[in-house]
């Protein structure tokens, strides 16, 4: 039997900037998908304690986006990345809620892609379960999800540079917590306008080159305002990206917080947020032993993330999770 364990992520700042290659801050959480399975036969067959329907994939599946009950199309994305000459059979646990923002889909491709041999180093796999997830559902996510399952450091966070794939860990101060509350709103990237905002992106590349390597002065001159303020919003967002982890270097958490909170970027410029969302960010922000609190990952909905004092229980006045900074995806070979 092969055990791989792959955690979930949570993004503290830098949103809607992989894609354009900028920078990101994420971490690998401390709940998880389990994937155990043996290696036989032609299929790859496996049982989820979520879904009443087990995922049976051939090992030459061809339209992953296709396949049913529609969890199986993230199993299927992996077999058709990885095209494994044994099939499997075995189950699937997890603890991460689904539909959250906590990159579940990821975390069960990462931990399948690991169950199933692959063991190219992190890079290598967060790129193939990139191309997995986005023939699974058709949306065409940037590799900030699977490379903080894939690369995640024990107590840490990651500053991923999504040009590079560098990864810098920086660790999380002991005096700082970072709690996420549920927004009550599950959302799902295929019925969000993620795919608009990537072409968007795109097509403001294709006037002003890179947005990694633009200026402000740059994108003042984009004529068109709704291009110019989602040029806008990732140019600024790079800049906090780095502004927010020197800023905890050097123990400064109320402006590390106050970058957080400037999340009128992605509500204004980005126009990814929404009204609960909106809420729950300002609710938190009033409470006591909160730094800072933003929407992560893709919006719409999902966890609200907030970066608190470790030893205030924000949690008993707002609810939610507290997580803490996770190894990335593990295997292990437990008998046979
Ligand atoms: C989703 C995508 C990521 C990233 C975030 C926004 O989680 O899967 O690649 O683009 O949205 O930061």
């Amino acid at each position: 039997m092969i055990r791989a364990w792959a955690p979930g992520r949570v993004n503290l700042i830098g949103d809607h900037t992989d894609y354009t290659e900028g920078l990101v801050l994420p971490m690998a959480i401390d709940l998880g998908t389990t994937v155990e399975v043996q290696l036989e036969g032609e299929v790859v067959r496996l049982r989820s304690d979520h879904q009443p329907e087990e995922a049976v994939v051939p090992l030459d599946i061809e339209e992953p986006r296709c396949v049913e009950p529609p969890w199986a199309r993230y199993v299927a994305g992996v077999v058709a990345e990885l095209r494994p000459t044994i099939g499997a059979r075995g189950t699937v646990t997890t603890d991460l809620p689904i539909g959250a923002g906590l990159s579940s889909s990821s975390s069960l491709q990462v931990a399948l892609a690991r169950a199933l041999g692959f063991d190219g180093d992190a890079p290598s796999v967060a790129k193939l379960c990139q191309r997995a997830e986005q023939r699974a559902a058709g949306v065409p996510c940037g590799i900030m999800d699977q490379l903080a399952i894939a690369a995640g450091v024990d107590g840490a966070l990651l500053f991923i540079d999504c040009e590079s794939l560098e990864v810098l860990v920086e660790y999380l101060p002991e005096d700082l917590a970072v709690v996420g509350v549920h927004s009550g709103v599950q959302r799902d990237l295929r019925t969000t306008p993620y795919t608009t905002r990537r072409a968007e992106c795109a097509a403001v590349e294709r006037e002003i080159g890179p947005l990694r390597h633009a200026s402000l002065e740059t994108v003042k001159s984009i004529s068109d305002p709704v291009a110019r303020r989602r040029a806008r919003h990732v140019v600024t967002e790079n800049a906090r990206v780095v502004a927010f982890v020197q800023a905890l270097r050097q123990a400064r958490y109320v402006d590390a917080g106050e970058l957080m909170t400037k999340n009128n970027s992605l509500r204004d410029d980005f126009a990814v947020s929404t009204p609960v969302v909106d809420n729950l960010v300002a609710q938190l922000q009033a409470t006591p032993g909160v730094f800072g609190a933003r929407m992560t990952g893709g919006g719409f909905g999902g966890i609200v993330v907030a970066l608190c004092d470790a030893g205030a229980d924000v949690q008993a006045s707002v609810g939610g999770t507290r997580f803490r900074p996770s190894t990335g995806v593990t295997v292990e070979v437990t008998s046979g």
